[in-house]
């Protein structure tokens, strides 16, 4: 009987929950309208990943979502963020181009009264988020992608000792960093590295390269270039900061007929069969179906003037960076089948 009577009492309060998430009324009772932007549908992973996820998951909400293109320009970010002020969309999710540059899109949001939830690029000036209770932030812990790189470049170097082509127990590498500035290309430049340090294995930097759009362009060309270099034989391990410049990478080794020890972040799926093909030795799963998921979520009950996690898993990881940070997690030869 008791039983009987909780289930009935949770069955209860499921109510206007399963109703909102079906419909998800907006406060004049329309559909919720998202005014959200990518920072450049040219990268890989935010246009093959989170894009899609935004899309399917904003619908699967009763939601709907407007996705723009800023072309990897903040100027063109701002103006796009006053249009969709001007057309009154209910919350706003935005993928900085810039992420030192928050603040006009706050100031913005703050002036209009909508609510705002950054994604994948973190803010970086310091205290910003504490400058309007509407804005929360969807993301990693870009520490930790670096991290998991470097304990797995770290364990596959100790059990390959042919790696060590020169023999001298150092290890020669090359970095793609991605976009300077960016908080994970910052991290994942220290920590991958600093796990063999700590592991008491010497590195030596032969060179490192950034680029401001992740790309398989600039991948296959630094490579190349790298390749021909007066230090070209002498690379041990190339680390890449994400997927996307691994596999321009991996072309222009092939392309020179060498194979190195290589790594990458995000797990899309090209790697996974790079990792198949024996290309690439290992990456790190960036979760951008989570991240996507949490975006629309927060988005979703922010617009509705609830608490953001409301009816959710995710949590906010303290009021300074109100963040939600979705978990990586290592990708090895001996597990990407559970990636596919
Ligand atoms: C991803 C990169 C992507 C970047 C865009 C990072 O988290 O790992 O692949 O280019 O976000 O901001
Ligand atoms: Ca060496």
């Amino acid at each position: 009987m008791r039983r009987i009577i909780v289930f009935a009492v949770i069955a209860l309060m499921l109510v206007p929950v399963v109703v909102s998430a079906n419909g998800a009324p907006d406060a004049k009772g329309g559909k919720i309208v998202i005014g959200a932007n990518i920072y450049s549908f040219a990268d890989n992973f935010m246009n093959g990943v989170m894009k899609p996820e935004l899309e399917r998951y904003a619908a699967e909400k009763g939601a709907a979502i407007i996705i723009v293109d800023s072309e990897g320009q903040q100027a063109k970010l701002n103006d796009q963020v006053d249009v969709f002020i001007a057309k009154e969309v209910d919350v706003l999710a935005i993928n900085l181009v810039d992420p030192a540059s928050a603040a006009s899109v706050i100031e913005k949001a703050s002036a209009a009264g909508i609510p705002l939830i950054l994604f994948n690029k973190e803010a970086t000036e310091a205290g910003i988020m504490g400058t309007y209770d509407k804005v929360w932030y969807v993301g990693t812990n870009s520490a930790e992608s670096g991290i998991i790189q470097g304990e797995m470049m770290v364990a596959d170097w100790k059990e390959h000792p042919e790696w060590d082509k020169n023999k001298d127990g150092v290890v020669q590498y090359v970095l793609l960093k991605g976009e300077p500035g960016h908080p994970d290309a910052e991290a994942r430049t220290v920590e991958s590295v600093k796990a063999f340090r700590d592991a008491e294995i010497p590195v030596e930097q032969l060179a490192l390269e950034a680029d401001p759009n992740w790309s398989t362009q600039h991948g296959n060309d630094k490579m190349q270039a790298w390749l021909t270099a007066s230090f070209g034989d002498r690379i041990e391990l190339v680390i890449c900061n994400n997927d996307g410049m691994a596999f321009g990478a991996i072309n222009a080794l092939k392309a020179a007929g060498v194979w190195l020890p290589l790594y990458g972040v995000d797990a899309l799926d090209q790697a996974l069969t790079h990792i198949e093909d024996g290309e690439m030795n290992g990456t790190v799963l960036n979760d951008g179906v989570g991240q996507s998921r949490a975006t629309v979520d927060l988005a979703v009950n922010a617009a509705l003037g609830k608490d953001v996690t409301d009816g959710t898993n995710w949590i906010i990881e303290d009021n300074v960076s109100k963040a939600v940070r979705v978990p990586y997690v290592a990708v090895t030869p001996e597990n990407y089948q559970d990636f596919r």
